[in-house]
């Protein structure tokens, strides 16, 4: 008998409760998949520009390689971002023909070449805007919307009930909750408060999403806010296994050079070699963090290798015997 859905974002059920953050750079295909396959529920891509979405024929190779995805993934969120409603609602139309479950209009960067044009957290300034925007999309779409917002541009404007209830009202089948302002960027705390006070006042789903670093911060924050879902940024890069709700320092460190092995042959499948493995090295001294020194001796050889060979020998000059817990320094 198949498990019951945690939530819906519209007809679309979502088994599970934690969620891989859309995260530039990282959220990638092969990383998705891995951390598909240890609990994420849903796979958000990397926010993508619509503006290079509307580059030659279906947008730059870049952007396009942004959206792919494995059928193994659903329910796939396309997360995209700009600032002029006509073109996100013109783009967001096309993208459906790639078969995304959901779109998602990213409303949280901070990034001030994007932020100040009115894109990202720049379009929290403008919850008219953000209602017109939500109203067209929904009217167009055949898929549900959503939205990843912020707490509002600063600390003077925390407009995030404003924000939300537009949302809602015109349409979005869910909002993912990121527990700071614009002007934090991601200093200070994640406002768990305002991520409750969002939860109580909608019916749409709600993730709640910031500082969740440990597998007691997951609990911790359903219990505080009550969220559908949890989102988990920075604290997975190094640490998909947050997904299973294993802490680092219980994992071994059989279990996490077999996930190295396997996330760099997806890597190496999906970008090719060269590339696929230098886009490698960000993860793997991530992955490294916190390992026995026998393991860190290893580091800048593994950060510098140019052969997915040399990587592998390095890999394999580690041993057999790799169970001892990872606190244990050697
Ligand atoms: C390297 C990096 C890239 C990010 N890229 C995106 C993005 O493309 N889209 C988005 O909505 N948020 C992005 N974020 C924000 C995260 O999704 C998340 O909201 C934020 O990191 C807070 O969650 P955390 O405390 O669990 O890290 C990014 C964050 C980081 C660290």
């Amino acid at each position: 008998m198949l498990a019951k859905p945690n939530f819906y974002v519209g007809k679309v059920p979502v088994y599970g409760d934690l969620i891989l953050a859309p995260m530039s750079g990282f959220s990638d295909l092969p990383y998705r998949s891995i951390c598909r396959s240890l609990g994420s529920s849903m796979s958000y891509t990397e926010f993508v520009n619509v503006d290079e979405l509307s580059k030659g024929r279906g947008g730059s190779p870049r952007a396009k390689q942004k959206l792919c995805y494995q059928p193994n993934e659903r329910p796939v969120v396309f997360q995209i971002y700009g600032h002029d409603v006509d073109r996100i609602v013109s783009v967001a139309q096309r993208l459906q023909d790639l078969g995304p479950d959901i779109i998602d209009i990213n409303m949280g960067c901070y990034v001030k070449k994007i932020a100040e044009r009115g894109a990202g957290a720049g379009m929290l300034r403008r919850p008219t805007l953000i209602a017109h925007l939500m109203e067209r999309l929904v009217k167009t779409l055949d898929i549900p919307v959503s939205a990843k917002i912020r707490l509002g541009w600063d600390d003077e404007n925390r407009n995030y009930m404003e924000v939300a209830r537009a949302l809602q009202d015109y349409g979005a089948s869910l909002i993912a909750v990121h527990g700071r302002t614009r002007s934090q960027a991601y200093t200070g705390e994640a406002d768990w408060d305002a991520i409750a006070e969002i939860k109580q006042a909608l019916s749409v789903p709600v993730i709640g999403n910031g500082d969740v670093r440990t597998v007691s911060d997951i609990d911790n924050i359903k219990v505080h806010t009550g969220c559908d879902g949890v989102m988990i940024g920075r604290a997975v890069i190094g640490n998909p296994w947050i997904l299973q709700r294993r802490d680092r320092q219980e994992v071994t460190l059989t279990d996490r050079l077999a996930v190295v092995r396997r996330h760099l042959a997806l890597n190496l499948e999906f970008y090719g070699v060269e590339k696929g493995l230098v886009l490698f090295r960000k993860h793997v001294a991530r992955y490294i963090e916190d390992t026995p020194a026998r393991v860190r001796k290893i580091r800048v050889p593994l950060l510098t290798c140019e052969r997915a060979s040399d990587f592998e020998s390095l890999l394999c000059s580690l041993g057999s015997e790799m169970n001892e817990p990872l606190g244990v320094s050697i």
